[in-house]
């Protein structure tokens, strides 16, 4: 449906791009991942799939299930933003919310076992968006680096946002193949540390955390591509970010008012690790980074009126319309 091939827009300030995954069929970079995990589907004859989500990969899967015909069951947390919900629903797929999926380990571990017992006995098809469900899919998702350097072969820096890893594996793994010299960082919300707190611990293994961040998409509480993205970021040189849930907003505030770049809280993360390894020095401003914008604001409305609240529709109602009007042209004007 036209996924990929996405822009790299210059920024306003400093030297860095925004890579607009936002701009796929969907909305997201999964649209990358369903196009190629769906066609694997279809050439096993299969027509049901079950999917595990915190919204993006069941918008994009409920799609590409619509088009081709696919019937489609997709488990997502209780309290997924609405706008993914939206998408979900719109193209037909069945969706289950479950309370505490995605925040509590031992849930979304109890969830992910019933569901890899259920498929495999009744050969439907298991969609997760990581390496160790889902590679021919993931494989895919590995063309962002491809593009970023066919776009800016100049590029030195590579941020990209981390709840399950899969994301970062696909496009550090590809990135160290294609264009070693550039470093691909992963930005992960302190509120879901795995892959940072073996980071910083010097540990091999990834331990379960009870998750508080609220950016969704970036909650996975337990190591599925943990451990993956660990190594790759070991073995490409880069860093892990850690970030606030707070300097996330505030970056998604900063795409939404300094860049016009409408984009869900995970789409601006990559941005918020990229300010603070500024702060730190760790990397040169005048070096170029690439931030990844994942998904677009469409997705988490809610998200949106936060930062959105202090400014909006001023009413001007129908009495003395003119006057008004005008007196507030003039406020603007001046
Ligand atoms: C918008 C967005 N960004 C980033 C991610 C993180 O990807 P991964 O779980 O592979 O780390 C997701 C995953 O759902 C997402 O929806």
């Amino acid at each position: 449906m036209g996924e990929g091939n996405t822009p790299l827009v210059p920024g306003m300030d400093g030297n860095v791009s925004f890579k607009l995954e936002s701009t796929n069929p969907t909305g997201s970079y999964k649209d990358r991942f369903i196009a190629a995990e769906l066609t694997n589907v279809l050439l096993q004859n299969r027509s049901v799939c079950v999917a595990t989500s915190s919204g993006n990969t069941g918008s994009s899967l409920a799609a590409y299930c619509a088009r081709y015909g696919v019937r489609c069951v997709i488990v997502v947390n209780a309290d997924a933003p609405s706008g993914k919900l939206l998408q979900m629903g719109a193209h037909g797929a069945t969706v289950l919310g479950i309370p505490e999926f995605v925040t509590s380990p031992e849930v979304t571990q109890a969830v992910f076992a019933t569901l890899e017992a259920f498929t495999a006995s009744e050969a439907a098809s298991l969609i997760v968006s990581a390496f160790k469900y889902c590679p021919v899919g993931m494989s895919a998702v590995k063309r962002i680096a491809t593009e970023i350097v066919a776009q800016s072969p100049d590029v030195r820096h590579v941020f990209v946002p981390v709840g399950g890893g899969g994301l970062f594996a696909a496009i550090s793994a590809e990135m160290q193949a294609i264009h070693p010299q550039a470093r691909v960082h992963a930005v992960q919300p302190e509120g879901c540390p795995t892959v940072w707190n073996a980071y910083r611990l010097g540990l091999d293994t990834v331990e379960s955390v009870t998750s508080t961040t609220r950016i969704s998409g970036l909650s996975v509480p337990f190591d599925i591509d943990a451990s993956l993205a660990l190594r790759l970021v070991r073995s490409g040189g880069g860093q892990v970010i850690p970030v606030s849930d707070a300097e996330v907003f505030a970056a998604q505030t900063h795409m939404l008012r300094r860049e016009g770049i409408y984009c869900e809280p995970a789409g601006a993360t990559a941005l918020a690790g990229y300010r603070r390894a500024v702060a730190a020095g760790s990397i040169a401003a005048d070096e170029h980074s690439v931030c990844v914008v994942t998904g677009h604001g469409f997705k988490d409305p809610q998200s949106i009126e936060a930062s959105a609240s202090d400014s909006g529709v001023r009413r001007c109602d129908a009495a003395n319309l003119t006057g008004i009007l005008e007196g507030m042209l003039r406020g603007v004007l001046r």
